[in-house]
């Protein structure tokens, strides 16, 4: 079997740079909007709102093209050294843009521009603006600043940082998404408020704020009518949401789930991303009762050592985790499941080395990620002792990879004879005959079908395995549309 890159759609390492796409065609004479995305869904989805807010505000239209764009926007990622290092030589290109198209707008947000503020501009003086995750529903008033004072001297200027927290108002601002396809993303918390002593997000995104209940629902009934099918919820710490009801209550994640469920049209969700130690009963139990509920879970657990953990103050020891996912196992035992993993933490012997890769091998997880630590200035663990050289660590995440890489192989394998509930997401480019949806643990799925069933469920017999991540298969029954 060949393998090829392995992306699932609801897990994107923390590592990529995306280009916003356009949903639409450009006119040559509307002004362009440049956006490249560093980092995790909750950064893409941002993107997204950031492109839908411009073009309701200024009438921008997004391009792929840097160079035909009249503003350009770098949604950043500080979750690792390299990814805070990418910014700024990114930048550096963004520059000679600008000295051939003076009148080029350059802004800067998300967790970089959140921790470095106002040193962005010292850096980088021909940055514009500089606007955090939270912030960015004033991007067209801090537009408008711009070019109210682009004619002024350059000392009565005033500097366009805002990166502040101004709790959950965002989403007061912003307008209604735009659809593309069948699945979207609906963002239902910011930030974290978990504090694992290696992470900058409860810094640069904040403490854990949940949108209000009503407006997570208006707005997934709103995507259900425009035809989207599957819905991603996403926060940094999904299982922490506590949103608001109309009536002065607290709904939980699992209340939210069941309520998501019954919005007609929604025939699958996805969520990303949640902490092990509130991954409850009543979470559980959800599996069991909601067929809507896909059986692949991403669960960062981070090592498989218990002095790590504790170090890293995960809160939670192996045991619970195991635990945890025996019970899930219990109520869909055909789960797929995936994980995150830090390798080289501070004070990580051989000895708790060998213990995450036994874990990983006895947990028998999917496709998951894999970093070696980076040490991000002002996290607990940035004070700790690190002794381990960096060849140590570089070999350890290889072997961590091979294992990782070796079990997604029989995942996928293992696909073949079993029958995969399916998306049918579109015709595919090289066959008119042939329909692509994806499965539950994100494969994508080939299959003979009819052109008028895209958008649709589909139940597929796997009949041969591609690639890593491709398998084709027959159809067995098509699900009547759910909307
Ligand atoms: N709950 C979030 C976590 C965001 S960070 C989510 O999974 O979306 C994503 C992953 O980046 C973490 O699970 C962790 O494995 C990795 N990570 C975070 N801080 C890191 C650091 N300092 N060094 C290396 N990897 C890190
Ligand atoms: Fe980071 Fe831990 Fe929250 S990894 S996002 S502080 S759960």
């Amino acid at each position: 079997m060949t393998v090829q890159t392995f992306t699932p759609s609801a897990t994107k390492a923390a590592s990529e740079n995306t280009v916003t796409q356009p949903t639409h065609t450009t006119d040559v004479s509307m002004k362009k909007l440049y956006i490249e995305t560093q980092g995790c869904q909750m950064n893409e989805y941002d993107s997204h709102r950031m492109a839908d807010l411009l073009g309701d505000s200024h009438g921008y239209v997004l391009t792929t093209n840097p160079n035909e764009a009249d503003i350009l926007l770098m949604n950043t990622c500080s979750i690792r050294e390299k990814a805070q290092e990418k910014v700024f030589s990114e930048l550096g290109r963004w520059r000679k843009l600008k000295e051939q198209n003076p009148d080029l707008v350059i802004g800067v947000g998300g967790c970089v521009a959140s921790q470095e503020g106002d040193n962005i501009q010292k850096r980088a003086p021909y940055v514009d603006m500089v606007f955090g995750p939270q912030t960015l529903h004033r991007l067209p008033q801090m537009l408008d600043q711009h070019q109210a004072q682009v004619e002024k001297p350059k000392k009565e200027k005033i500097k366009l940082v805002d990166i502040s927290f101004p709790d959950i108002e965002k989403f007061d601002f912003l307008p209604e998404p735009r659809v593309d396809g069948f699945k979207a993303f609906v963002s239902i918390m910011e930030g974290c408020s978990k504090y694992c002593s290696f992470c900058v997000v409860p810094y640069t995104r904040g403490e854990e704020v949940s949108r209000p209940l009503d407006d997570v629902l208006a707005e997934i009934a709103g995507l259900a009518e425009k035809g989207v099918r599957e819905i991603s919820l996403l926060g940094q710490n999904v299982n922490g949401y506590r949103g608001e009801t109309f009536e002065g209550g607290i709904c939980t994640f699992p209340e939210l789930l069941r309520l998501v469920a019954e919005i007609p049209g929604i025939g699958r969700l996805r969520y990303t991303t949640s902490h092990p130690l509130e991954f409850s009963d009543e979470l559980i139990q959800c599996y069991r009762d909601l067929p809507q509920m896909v059986s692949h879970l991403h669960l960062p657990v981070q090592s498989g050592s218990n002095d790590v953990l504790q170090a890293m103050k995960r809160n939670h020891t192996i045991d619970v985790y195991i635990d945890k996912i025996a019970k899930l196992r219990k109520v869909r035992p055909d789960m797929h499941l995936s994980s995150d993993f830090i390798i080289g933490f501070p004070g990580e012997t051989d000895e708790h080395f060998a213990e995450t890769l036994q874990f990983i091998k006895d947990l028998d997880f999917d496709h998951s990620y894999s970093f070696v630590y980076s040490k991000r200035p002002g996290t607990p663990a940035s004070e700790l002792p690190d002794e381990t050289p960096e060849q140590v660590k570089k070999d350890r995440l290889a072997q961590v990879q091979q294992v990782i890489k070796q079990s997604s192989i029989d995942k996928t394998d293992a696909m073949l004879g079993k029958i995969e509930r399916v998306l049918i997401e579109k015709v595919s480019d090289k066959d008119p005959n042939l329909l692509i949806g994806t499965a539950d643990n994100t494969r994508l799925v080939t299959f003979i079908g009819d052109a008028a069933w895209v958008g649709r469920f589909a139940e597929i017999e796997i009949t041969e395995i591609k690639t890593l991540n491709l398998v084709y298969g027959e159809l067995l029954n098509l699900e009547p549309d759910v909307a």
